[in-house]
């Protein structure tokens, strides 16, 4: 099976006054299909640049000299790299915000709908002046107006008869979701199997009261015209330019879909274990605690039903018990939704709580992959050495930290970028950059003390 994703000898430099910065310099990284891939390093390494490389969303200072960024056998970075190959240092930020602006228009289709980012801090991403429902509802309205339209149209075919065969099979299955998926094709009721399925995993109510409300699925009937035209959203997927021109039928097709994105608000605020979603989705970003904010990110995220989810520290803007339910959360999405998941995090210990495999990033390189059993028992990087060791313990031994500082990139070491803080380096280390090589079954380190002799 392809990987989800792969980055492939990524560099990204910004061009600053004093000089150019080398954040990334040649960035090898595969994301394999359904698992997590954490990526830990100390503040300052890159981490936040290679997600923000890999959503197109880079600030306008920042060229790609080279490399790939391979989502669905395309290039998303091949514009931008075009351009930086093009002009080389005679870079300017302001030209370059124009092919930023065509990198915009091509990632439209898969930024924030099928590639999505939780960023770094929950308030700067939320609109302090909208309602927390609304900002969901116009996620799902931006990106797929289609899915929304697909669900209210459903509703109106489905019957009372068609609900009670619907709630036997629920029961017979035990929710089971191909099964309802199936359904929901062979009667043309795609767009329903989501809200169905939502009811019936609901832990918080009676099954009397999921019966119920699966039931009153079946809604009313829309007025004709209203219907004509949200069925043309259904079918197109997009509102179709006519639409946007038009403004009584832009403001109905606006009225109904953000209405219904409201409703799917709820489901999935209340899916990431939000109580009482009908009073949340009515609230504003201030009146929510830390860990609600960065639920509703996570929800934003997710409302689209996204291939890959990048979580920029998902658990640094908010206290330690806070912090384990958000990782709880994190657990309990990957079971029920069948994305991939990268997670950027400076805390190991936070990753190991949720990732398949780790991967550790220094100066702008991935110096070490390996499943996160094996990197934490069996760390080969002198860097990961180091920064398992100050992992503080219950046990209470003694932490220690990684000496030296970290390089400035404007001027990065020779050879292996981590040689001046290494105990280990050697003569090669100082002029050669160290090339990955495979340890074991799944591991992969850029050391030169693996080179085998
Ligand atoms: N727009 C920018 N212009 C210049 N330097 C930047 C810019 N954005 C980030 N950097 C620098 O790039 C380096 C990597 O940043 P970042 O990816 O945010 O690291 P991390 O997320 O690992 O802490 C940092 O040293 C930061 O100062
Ligand atoms: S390549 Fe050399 S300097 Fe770099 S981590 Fe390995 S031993 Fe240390
Ligand atoms: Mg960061």
């Amino acid at each position: 099976m392809p990987d989800a994703l792969a980055i492939r000898d990524l560099h990204v430099q910004f061009h600053t006054r004093r000089g150019i910065y080398k954040a990334l310099n040649g960035v090898d990284l595969a994301l394999r299909r359904g698992e997590v891939l954490g990526i830990a390093g100390e503040s300052g390494c890159g981490k936040t640049t290679l997600g923000l490389a890999v959503i197109s969303l880079l600030p306008r200072n920042a060229a790609i000299a080279s490399g790939q960024v391979v989502f669905d056998n395309k290039d998303l970075v091949n514009l931008s790299r075009e351009y930086a190959e093009r002009v080389g240092d005679r870079f300017r930020p302001r030209q370059h915000e124009r092919v930023l602006r065509r990198v915009g228009k091509a990632m439209t289709r898969i930024r924030g709908r099928r590639i999505s980012m939780v960023f770094q801090e929950p308030m700067t991403s939320l609109n302090p002046v909208l309602s927390v429902g609304f900002q969901v509802a116009e996620t799902i309205y931006i990106h797929d107006p289609g899915l929304l339209a697909h669900r209210v149209i459903a509703r109106t075919k489905a019957t009372p008869q068609l609900m009670r065969e619907l709630l036997a099979l629920l029961g017979a299955t035990r929710g089971d979701e191909s099964a309802v998926r199936k359904f929901a094709a062979d009667h043309d009721l795609v767009g329903l199997e989501e809200q169905a399925l939502f009811i019936w995993r609901r832990q918080d109510i009676h099954i009397s009261r999921k019966e119920k409300a699966v039931r009153s699925l079946a809604g009313p009937p829309m007025k004709p015209w209203e219907r004509n035209i949200i069925e043309t959203v259904a079918k197109t997927g997009s509102i179709p330019p006519l639409f946007a021109r038009v403004p009584v039928l832009s403001r109905i097709v606006r009225r109904i879909l953000v209405r219904e994105g409201i409703r799917k608000a709820r489901e999935v605020l209340t899916s990431l274990g939000i109580h009482h979603a009908e009073r949340v989705v009515k609230m504003f970003p201030h009146e929510l605690s830390g860990g609600m904010r960065q639920r509703v990110v996570i929800a934003i995220a997710l409302a689209n039903n996204p291939e890959i989810v990048i979580m920029d520290e998902p658990t640094s803007a908010v206290d330690v018990t806070v912090q384990a339910q958000i990782l709880e959360l994190v657990k309990q999405i990957r079971t029920s939704v069948s994305a991939s998941f990268i997670v950027i995090s400076h805390d190991l210990a936070v990753l190991a709580e949720v990732s398949d495999r780790i991967a550790i990033m220094y100066a702008g390189r991935i110096v070490e992959v390996a499943p996160t059993a094996e990197i934490l028992q069996k760390p080969l990087h002198p860097y990961t050495q180091q920064l398992i060791s100050a992992i503080p313990t219950l046990e209470g031994k003694s932490v220690e930290g990684i000496k030296g500082e970290v390089p400035d990139m404007r001027d990065p070491p020779s050879g292996c970028a981590f040689h001046p803080r290494c105990p280990f380096a050697f003569e090669k280390c100082n002029s050669v950059v160290p090339v990955d090589f495979r340890q074991g079954t799944d591991q992969l380190v850029a050391c030169w003390l693996y080179e085998a002799k």
